[in-house]
Formats: C-alpha cells, sequence, structure tokens
C-alpha cells in the first residue's frame, strides 16, 4: 500500500509486522571482489555468504506469511488422494475459478507439460513476450514463439503503462499466414518478466482472447505474477479503478482456457500450478504427470507447500499483498530516475530494472552490459542483480550470437522482504557507479553451456576494470 504524508510525499508502506527475521551481513569489497572473480563474473553463481542485498529474483525467496506458515503444519502427506491437495483445489476454484488443477513442482514443469500436450512440430506459438524457461520448453517441442507486442513495448524511457500487450493486429496476421491449426496456443504472461514486468490491460487480454477464441485456439496466460498484473489494472486501467485484485483476477482467468504458474512468486511457496475448465486438457496433463512429476495430488511438491500454495492463492488477491512488491518497486523505480540512472519505466512487478545500454553505451551489446552492470553494482553494493540480456539469450542453430533486444539489470524486489533503507542505499551505490560508468567494461565467456548459458555459464573481465572500479570505491568510501 501507499500512503501521503504531510509534506506530500507518497511512501510505500507495509501492511504487516515482521515476526521473524534472518540476519544478514556486508562483506568488504576486498571480498566481494574475490567473490566475483570466484563466481565467473555470474551473479547467479555467487554463495549468499557473500551477498548483502539478494536482489537476484523473486522467485521461492518472498516472506510467506503466518496463515501459510501455519498451514504447512497440518499439511496431509499421503502419496495419494492427500486432503491437501482437495484443499488447494478448493481454493484454485475459489480465486481463479477452474474446475480442475494439476500441481507440478515449480512453473517451468507446468511449461513442460504444456509443451507437451498442446505444442506440435512445425506449429508457432504467440505470446506478449518470451520468458527464458517457456521458449527452451516449446522450442524443443518443435515450436517456434513469435513475439507479437506493440512496437513501443521495448522502450526502455515510457509512460505506457501496458507494454506487455499483445497487438491484436498482429495477432490476426499470423494465424492468417500459419492457418489456425498451426498455432499451438497464444500465451499471454502476466507482467512481462523478461522486458521490465511490464503488464497487459484487462481491455487487451479481452480482445486477445476473442480474436483466438474465435479460431478455436486456446488462450494461455502464465499467472507467475497475477496478482501483481492484476494490481496494475486496477492502477492504471480507468474502467477498473473501483474493482477489487480478487474480481480482476477472476476476470483475467475467464479469458483463458489454461492458466499455469510458478507458484514462486505471487503465492510466495516453491511450487507450480496448471488449471483448466477444460476435462480433456486436464486428462492429458494428467497422464504426463506422474512420468515428470508425481502423482495427480501431489506432481511433485511438498505437501506442506500444497498447503502454503492454498492459502497464498487466496492471499495473493489481497491488496495488501497484491501490492506489496510493486509498491516498494514504484519507490524505488522513481528514486533512481530522480538520481539520474536509466531505469526501466513506468515501475513494472518483479524487480527495478536498470537499461544497460544507457548505462554504459560504451560496452559493445556482444561484450554484455548487461551482466558487466550486474558484476559491477555487485562489487560496489554487495547487491545481487540479475543480467536480462544477450547472455540470458542462448546462441542460435549456427553457433551465432543472438542479441537481445534490451539489456537490462534486473533487481528483484521479493514481497514484504525489504525495506525503504535497502531500496536507498541501492540507489545511491547505483548513483556513485553511474557517476563512474566509464570504468564498468565488458565480459567474455570463458565456460559457455549451449543452453540457459546464464545459469552456470562463466565468464571474465575484458581488461582489468573489475579492480579499477575496487580501487576507485575504495578512495571514496574505504573497504566497506
Ligand atoms: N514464467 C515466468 C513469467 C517466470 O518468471 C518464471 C520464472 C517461470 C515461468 C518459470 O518458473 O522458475 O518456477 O520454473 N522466473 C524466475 C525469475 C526464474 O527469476 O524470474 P519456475
Amino acid at each position: 500500500m501507499k500512503i501521503k504524508l504531510s509534506d506530500g510525499r507518497v511512501i510505500p508502506i507495509e501492511m504487516h509486522k515482521v515476526k521473524i527475521v534472518q540476519k544478514s551481513s556486508l562483506p568488504p569489497i576486498s571480498q566481494r571482489l574475490d567473490a566475483i572473480a570466484a563466481a565467473g563474473y555470474n551473479t547467479f553463481l555467487l554463495r549468499t555468504r557473500d551477498v548483502f542485498l539478494d536482489m537476484l529474483t523473486d522467485s521461492g525467496t518472498n516472506a510467506m506469511s503466518d496463515n501459510q506458515l501455519a498451514a504447512m503444519m497440518v499439511s496431509d502427506d499421503a502419496y495419494a488422494g492427500g486432503e491437501s491437495f482437495y484443499r488447494l483445489q478448493e481454493a484454485v476454484h475459489d480465486v481463479l475459478g477452474f474446475q480442475y488443477c494439476t500441481p507440478a513442482h515449480q512453473g517451468r514443469a507446468c511449461e513442460n507439460l504444456i509443451a507437451r500436450v498442446l505444442v506440435k512440430q512445425g506449429d508457432v506459438v504467440p505470446m506478449n513476450y518470451h520468458f527464458t524457461t517457456t521458449k527452451a520448453h516449446f522450442d524443443m517441442a518443435g515450436g517456434k514463439v513469435l513475439e507479437l507486442y506493440h512496437d513501443d513495448a521495448l522502450e526502455t524511457d515510457s509512460d505506457n503503462p501496458f507494454k506487455g500487450n499483445l497487438d491484436p493486429d498482429k495477432l490476426t496476421a499470423v494465424i492468417k499466414q500459419y492457418g489456425p491449426e498451426r498455432v499451438s496456443f497464444v500465451r499471454m504472461e502476466a507482467t512481462t518478466n523478461l522486458i521490465g514486468g511490464q503488464p497487459f490491460s484487462l481491455a487487451n487480454l479481452k480482445e486477445i482472447s476473442r480474436i483466438a477464441r474465435n479460431h478455436n485456439i486456446p488462450v494461455v496466460i502464465d499467472c507467475s505474477l497475477i496478482s501483481e498484473n492484476a494490481y496494475f489494472i486496477q492502477q492504471r486501467e480507468p474502467e477498473y479503478t473501483a474493482w477489487s485484485i480478487a474480481d480482476i483476477v477472476k476476470e483475467m482467468m475467464r479469458q483463458a482456457d489454461v492458466m499455469y504458474m510458478s507458484g514462486r512468486k505471487s503465492t510466495c511457496v516453491r511450487g507450480g500450478l496448471i488449471a483448466t475448465n477444460d476435462v480433456n486438457l486436464y486428462r492429458k496433463f494428467s497422464e504426463l504427470l506422474p512420468v515428470f512429476e508425481g502423482f495427480l495430488t501431489y506432481g511433485g511438491m511438498s505437501s506442506k507447500e500444497i498447503e502454503a500454495m492454498a492459502v497464498g492463492l487466496r492471499e495473493m488477491v489481497e491488496p495488501e499483498s497484491a501490492s506489496a512488491s510493486a509498491d516498494l518497486i514504484e519507490y524505488f523505480v522513481n528514486r533512481m530516475v530522480e538520481r539520474g540512472i536509466p531505469a526501466v519505466t513506468p515501475p513494472g512487478g518483479l524487480a527495478g530494472h536498470v537499461d544497460a545500454m544507457r548505462f554504459c553505451p560504451h560496452i559493445p551489446q556482444l561484450q554484455y552490459p548487461a551482466g558487466a552492470l550486474a558484476a559491477a553494482l555487485y562489487i560496489v553494493s554487495g547487491a545481487r542483480g540479475m543480467e536480462r540480456g544477450t547472455i540470458s539469450m542462448d546462441r542460435d542453430a549456427d553457433g551465432q550470437e543472438v542479441p537481445s533486444d534490451m539489456e537490462l539489470c534486473r533487481l528483484a524486489v521479493p514481497r514484504r522482504v525489504f525495506s525503504m533503507s535497502h531500496m536507498e542505499y541501492v540507489v545511491d551505490r547505483l548513483a556513485w557507479l553511474y557517476e563512474h560508468r566509464h570504468l564498468v567494461g565488458g565480459l567474455h565467456f570463458v565456460e559457455e553451456p549451449p543452453v540457459l548459458r546464464f545459469f552456470i555459464g562463466r565468464l571474465e573481465p575484458i581488461g582489468d576494470w573489475a579492480r579499477k572500479l575496487a580501487d576507485a570505491f575504495i578512495a571514496d568510501f574505504g573497504n566497506v
């Protein structure tokens, strides 16, 4: 939630109290310099003992509620027919309006099942934007991902409230070009992760759904950040200002034939979920579930997480939960903009994003400016972000680099974990880094896996810039 102060400022305000805390520490910059070298300049490979603020992701790192933790204590560990599953099924029905649900161990497991059931060799899969694991699964099933965003979606300095919209004209043209039988489904990602957590509007979803359904093409919504997308609809789409988050979510789900989610985000648990009202699709998912995940009533999740997901689904549509990270991100992004840091605007869900092409225009794209910025920010702050740029794209079938549409350094804001002072600290160190941006150089791979290379690939700085950057920092602040 946000609150207006007497001096006119609007600040994010926590509608919860902190009951359990975990100690964190800020290792000195000399230690951080060694740690990032040992991690191959890839923030995924850092150990958390070397990290002060873990802004790598909001996936599985959110603070759970007391009610979620309490529900975990009454879980039913039965291999088959466990009561925990039926409580999840009831929540799916009440919150999302779907009759059938399939648990899976996380979001990409849902993508695997959906790809196997719905994507045929030679198909196309139109979507508002791809996500890394999504594209990997649909590619492996022989499909081709088509990103049909509006032309201005990739502008990082923007006031378009719905950069996650899918362009209906482009969709109509694709259906005409390939024929509806070759379109596996249309996928809408609720806040497009890779272009800055940008939402789609409900009007756009309704239009896309109408076009798809007219051609008997299923609509699949990736609901990993559904509560944030619904919150942005309420905040930014005048027609829905008076609607509750719960009603907006239900209305969104009415436009979908299948929803799936990484439960690690909006529901604050470690798990995944597919839900539908289509019994035939449900049967197909169910046939594959025991092969890849586990029995129908646990699908690879622990029963404790299933209980917590049932509660998390109900809580994610409460206004306090849906706004918890979005409002802190808005504050974070606005502060970055005030300090002249090229942040992605408008603020999105999941993270504050810095545009590395504008931050470090001197670094060529194939020297990975976003990866370099993530490493540099870690060195000067101990905050660990994530590269979302060309490193996150894999090479094509001919081994050629595929330059990413955007070079973003993502600084995730997990729900109910960080405070305003954490945001102030990161903004301050980013501002210092921006003043010294000429000291940041590029990276090159020394170990490069062929698929999803961003996870475990190792890189090196081109030249000695990391040490020089640390020296300049120490000259200003000392070894902190
Ligand atoms: N879809 C979206 C939109 C996601 O953001 C993610 C994960 C997935 C699918 C895959 O789900 O991780 O549970 O298997 N995003 C994480 C992130 C990894 O850091 O943004 P998963």
